[in-house]
């Protein structure tokens, strides 16, 4: 085919159409390489059925310049070409793997080291004690294993259970579904209860198999915490209460790959046996950690379990903790440095903070979907999910369509709608290190693909409801109004410097935060108190509001050693007063 008829065809067909977001190159038919190869690159822009005309007329390329024959060859590799380079940050909404923050790139960005070395045995000692916390656990054992969401099912169901053992499993969207496939696997008795997708694990039937199961043959509930694939998230506390009321011993095991550390989590509180969680998600590290964290009951449970299991063995662990070198097999450095760095992060802006955080963006999500007049998949408000909603679109529409288009025009990528989903929703993930002018850009760009691709969406819309909603909620970030760097490091000495102090807090913190400053008065009186109460001879930086900035403030005020236990209760002291608002 000649360039030019080709040309010539291409300029017909954007005459006939009247969608403006369509790009056909401009270039006149000159027949320069340079001219062909634009002609080609107009293929990533243009919708499907244009682009399939375009490979329609490329099926000839050997009339063609060379260089034409190279561009036409990729392109009829199809839609699938499609890593190519994109200007500014890929706007990563997809619902794990999410965004890894800077400050824990660079934590990663180091050499190997020994992992038998005394470093990495003191840093893994903290760490463990450290995620504990994500799973709000003070007698999980938890374990770091080198693995996805994926081996953490498999480590929590091979050390708990037996091979044969009744197991009440939820199905209710695709991460359910391959949970129990795996659970049917591995041979255990699998009792499935079956909900329509959008709808949450059906209580009332595990209600009903409690009450009738006197012979405690169900060895454990399965149940998946939030379901990515269709943004549910189910209600532990009740599971729970269900198993105390019934007083049945089966263990509990929950899945919170795409919960634990955005969405409250109370692994201790609702008496969870295993919980687990993959690192690629709310923890914003790359994939390859998968933590399991073991109640002292499933550790029990572990002493008995028949599975066969070598990999992810607990034993193995178990056996390394005791001798204090902690890993059975070889870590990833760069994974436990970015660990350290992302929980870091995490306890500076407060956990709580962290959950807060995420049902903000859930909420202006779920303001958005409502404002562009589609439907979310979950079907209650009870089950509505604060990491991922699943946007159901009008049946005209391919939801798959929506997700090509966000990567290929808008440098946006969504999750796609899975198995029985697919091609009726697309997923907005909003987990993990995200702030809310990032989840604004992409609600921006879903609205723009909206109309791309026929849908009468308001422009400005969603966009518009979720600011109108994040404007009044949006908090000060605890770490740049609460943690006064200006005021820390100020070590004062005598009530002129605890005014001056004052005083300049005062003037970084402007009139927006009068509560705040009554706040900080009380914890300036508890110094005093504390200051005549422990006789302490030197003062410290105020307002100091997480560990670090206490630790800083200790280092620049001078303080000695032998200060810095009555500091420590000064800092519990200090803590309960000023919270973060
Ligand atoms: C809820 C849930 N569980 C388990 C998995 C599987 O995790 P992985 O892909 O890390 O093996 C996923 C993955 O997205 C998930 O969302």
């Amino acid at each position: 085919m000649q360039v030019t008829s080709l040309i010539h065809s291409l300029r017909i067909l954007r005459d006939k159409t009247t969608n403006p977001s369509l790009f056909i190159p401009q270039q006149e038919p000159n027949r320069s390489r340079r001219s062909v190869v634009l002609v080609a690159t107009g293929k990533g822009v243009a919708d499907t059925t244009l682009s399939r005309y375009l490979f329609a007329l490329l099926s000839q390329p050997h009339n063609l310049p060379s260089r034409f024959q190279l561009e036409a060859s990729l392109l009829k590799e199809g839609e699938n070409m499609d890593y190519v380079y994109g200007p500014g940050r890929n706007n990563l909404f997809v619902p794990g793997p999410v965004n890894i923050p800077e400050p824990v790139i660079r934590a990663m960005n180091r050499n190997n080291e020994d992992y038998r070395s005394p470093a990495i045995p003191a840093m893994t000692k903290i760490l463990l004690e450290d995620v504990k916390k994500i799973f709000k656990t003070t007698t999980g054992t938890p374990f770091m294993i080198p693995t996805t969401g994926t081996g953490a099912w498999e480590s929590a169901l091979t050390n708990t259970l037996s091979p044969g053992d009744r197991i009440v499993s939820f199905l209710i969207g695709q991460f359910s579904l391959l949970w129990i496939d795996q659970q049917q696997r591995l041979k255990f008795n699998v009792d499935v209860v079956e909900s329509e997708w959008g709808q949450g694990a059906n209580l009332d039937i595990l209600a009903e198999k409690l009450a009738a199961d006197h012979a405690h043959t169900i060895k454990a509930i399965c149940i998946v915490h939030n379901e990515t694939a269709t943004g549910v998230t189910n209600n532990l506390a009740t599971v729970r209460k269900l198993l105390d009321h019934y007083r049945h011993p089966a263990l509990l095991l929950v899945d919170g790959v795409s919960s634990i550390c955005a969405l409250d989590f109370r692994m201790d509180e609702w008496g969870v046996d295993v919980a687990l969680t993959g690192s690629q998600k709310a923890l914003s590290l790359p994939t390859g950690i998968g933590i399991v964290c073991a109640s002292p009951k499933a550790l029990e449970a572990s002493k008995s379990a028949k599975s066969v299991r070598v990999f992810f063995d607990w034993n193995d662990y178990l056996k390394f903790y005791k001798l204090g070198t902690y890993w059975p097999y070889t870590p990833s450095i760069q994974l436990l440095y970015g660990l350290r760095a992302a929980l870091d992060l995490i306890f500076e802006e407060g956990l709580d903070n962290v959950i807060a955080r995420h049902t903000r963006l859930g909420t202006a999500t779920r303001l958005a979907v409502e404002a562009w007049g589609l439907k979310n998949c979950t079907q209650k408000e009870e089950w509505y999910s604060d990491t991922v909603t699943a946007v159901v679109v009008p049946p005209y529409i391919d939801s798959a369509e929506i997700v090509k288009r966000a990567w290929k025009r808008y440098n946006l990528s969504l999750g796609l709608g899975l198995n029985k989903v697919a091609g009726k929703v697309f997923r907005i993930g909003h987990l993990g290190n995200l702030n809310e002018l990032q989840l604004l850009g992409c609600l921006a760009g879903v609205e723009m693909i909206l109309k791309d691709v026929g849908y009468p969406v308001k422009l400005g819309s969603g966009v518009a409801a979720a600011c109108a909603y994040l404007q009044n909620n949006i908090p000060m970030i605890p770490s740049r109004v609460c943690g006064l760097r200006e005021g820390v490091g100020i070590a004062m000495h005598n009530v002129a410097e605890y005014g001056a102090a004052i005083l300049q807090m005062k003037n970084a913190l402007r009139n927006e935060i009068t509560h705040r400053l009554l706040l900080v008065n009380i914890a300036v009186f508890t110094i005093f108190w504390l200051l005549t109460l422990k006789k302490a001879s030197l003062g410290v930086g105020i307002a100091t509001n997480n560990v670090a900035e206490y630790q800083a403030a200790i280092q620049i005020s001078d303080i000695s050693a032998s200060f810095e236990l009555k500091m420590e209760d000064w800092y519990e002291c200090h803590m309960s007063y000023v919270q973060p608002f």
